[in-house]
């Protein structure tokens, strides 16, 4: 028993016995009470509340560690104490045991709700920051850390460079005092110019109360880099459709204010110009045409496709139907075509289309009186699938490598002249790759100057 213990013990026994004691003495100087009896009686009177005393600072004391613990919220409980407990005591120390088990359960589902919150944090797919009182960075989730390539763990995000090059970013840093000064949520649209160029937008949170983390702000940030690039895209797409619609248009309008004015009275110039205004017309038609193709493939570029297409019957029939653009040019065509060649899930309709426009594009964009080669056959696996390949190539002039990767772009030529001379509308390759595209198919384009081109189409083929 410590010092302290032993003095509660005496004061205690002090309280007990203090009136038995009292009385005692009184009766013992009034004479009511021997002596001998009377210091007798005193002794068991102290001896008794010694014992008792003893009894209830200890029940006392083991209480008192009780609920130390219970607010210590870990479940753990005292065990049992060897000293007999007063009959009120152990009621209470009873309900002291149950108040401790609900609160550490309380604790432990507090703490799967804030590991759980945590975790739904990290796993955002948004990139978000938490930032403490002094705006810095306490924690950055997943996202973030591979948006500014920090490793895991939270020690790092502090020190990392580009989340402190973010929030030191003027429009960022102006949106956090807004923010805080106002207490409510800002947005802030940002340019970060390193590593690479990239487009943000920035959600700051005033948090009130503070997280639990000590946390007092919570920005939210979405890479609009992507989003951009295919609005500018699209911005391009529109410019670019425009454009090549309002070069014939200007020439039609051009020749019909000739054929009103100057060219009235001359046949042989109004058959001339006749002769141009309907090749424009054609022009802007198959130009029509292919956006709205374009169009209609993009759409549908998501759903895969659900048919069969025997590609040796499709090759033939495209083949056929272009006989006279080959002779006009002088080309001879070879075809090796395989009836086993079978795509699926395919569309029959748009596979055509991939035939007849590279078969087009050989001609257009071949040499006169060349050779284009069509085929048909297995394609080899890939990506754990079998599959088949379509495949067309010339001997012309070819195209030069660094072209190459661009050639599906919308409106992409090597030579914008000559192909609008050829009669191309820029967009035969573009529908290609979307057709592809949508059957999981690959396109492979191989050329060397002076060499010719080779385009091959590998497409899955049928399970059997
Ligand atoms: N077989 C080929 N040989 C050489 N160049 C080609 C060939 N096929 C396509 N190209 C190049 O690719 C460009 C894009 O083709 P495409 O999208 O079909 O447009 P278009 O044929 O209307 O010009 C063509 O303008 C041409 O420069
Ligand atoms: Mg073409």
């Amino acid at each position: 028993m410590r010092r302290g213990q032993i003095f509660r013990v005496l004061r205690a026994a002090g309280l007990i016995g203090g009136v038995p004691w009292v009385v005692l003495l009184a009766l013992m100087l009034g004479g009511a009470l021997e002596w001998r009896a009377g210091l007798l009686a005193i002794l068991a009177c102290s001896i008794g509340a010694l014992g008792l005393a003893r009894i209830w600072i200890g029940n006392l004391a083991g209480l008192a560690d009780s609920l130390r613990r219970a607010a210590a919220e870990d479940g753990r409980l005292v065990p049992p104490s060897t000293t007999p407990l007063l009959p009120a005591v152990a009621e209470i120390s009873d309900g002291v045991a149950r108040l401790a088990r609900t609160l550490a359960e309380r604790a432990e589902l507090v703490g799967r709700m804030r590991r759980a919150d945590e975790a739904i944090v990290e796993t955002l797919p948004d990139p978000l920051l938490v930032l403490s009182p002094a705006r810095l960075p306490l924690r950055a989730n997943a996202a973030a850390r591979a948006l500014f390539g920090v490793g895991p763990g939270r020690g790092s995000v502090a020190g990392a460079g580009d989340i402190a090059a973010l929030l030191r970013h003027p429009v960022l840093a102006a949106a956090v005092d807004r923010a805080l000064a106002e207490q409510r949520a800002q947005t802030a649209d940002l340019v970060l110019p390193v590593p690479v160029l990239r487009e943000i937008a920035a959600q700051v949170i005033p948090m009130e109360p503070a997280l639990a983390d000590g946390g007092r702000i919570v920005i939210l940030l979405s890479d609009r880099s992507r989003e951009r690039a295919v609005e500018r895209m699209r911005a391009d797409f529109v410019a670019n459709a425009s454009h090549e619609l309002r070069t014939p248009l200007a020439s039609l309008i051009g020749f019909i204010e000739t054929l009103r004015g100057p060219a009235e009275d001359d046949p042989a110039a109004r058959q001339r110009f006749l002769g141009i205004m309907a090749e424009q017309s054609e022009r802007m038609q198959r130009l029509i045409d292919d956006l709205l193709g374009l169009s209609r493939i993009a759409l549908t570029e998501h759903q895969p496709p659900t048919g069969r297409a025997v590609l040796a019957a499709i090759a033939q029939a495209e083949a056929e139907a272009l006989e006279p653009l080959f002779r006009s040019r002088g080309i001879t065509l070879t075809q090796a075509l395989d009836d086993a060649a079978v795509a699926a899930p395919a569309d029959a309709e748009q596979l055509a289309q991939v035939v007849r426009n590279l078969l087009e594009n050989a001609v257009r964009h071949g040499r006169e009186g060349g050779q284009v080669q069509l085929s048909a056959g297995p394609g080899g696996r890939q990506g754990g699938r079998e599959g088949v390949m379509l495949a067309v190539s010339d001997d012309g002039p070819g195209i030069p490598r660094e072209h190459i990767p661009r050639l599906t772009e919308r409106f992409y030529r090597v030579d914008t002249g000559r192909s609008r001379r050829a009669g191309g509308t820029g967009l035969g390759l573009a529908i290609v790759k979307h057709i592809v595209n949508r059957h999981r198919g690959q396109l492979h384009i191989d050329s060397e100057e002076g060499q010719g081109a080779t385009f091959r189409v590998w497409l899955p083929a049928e399970q059997r």
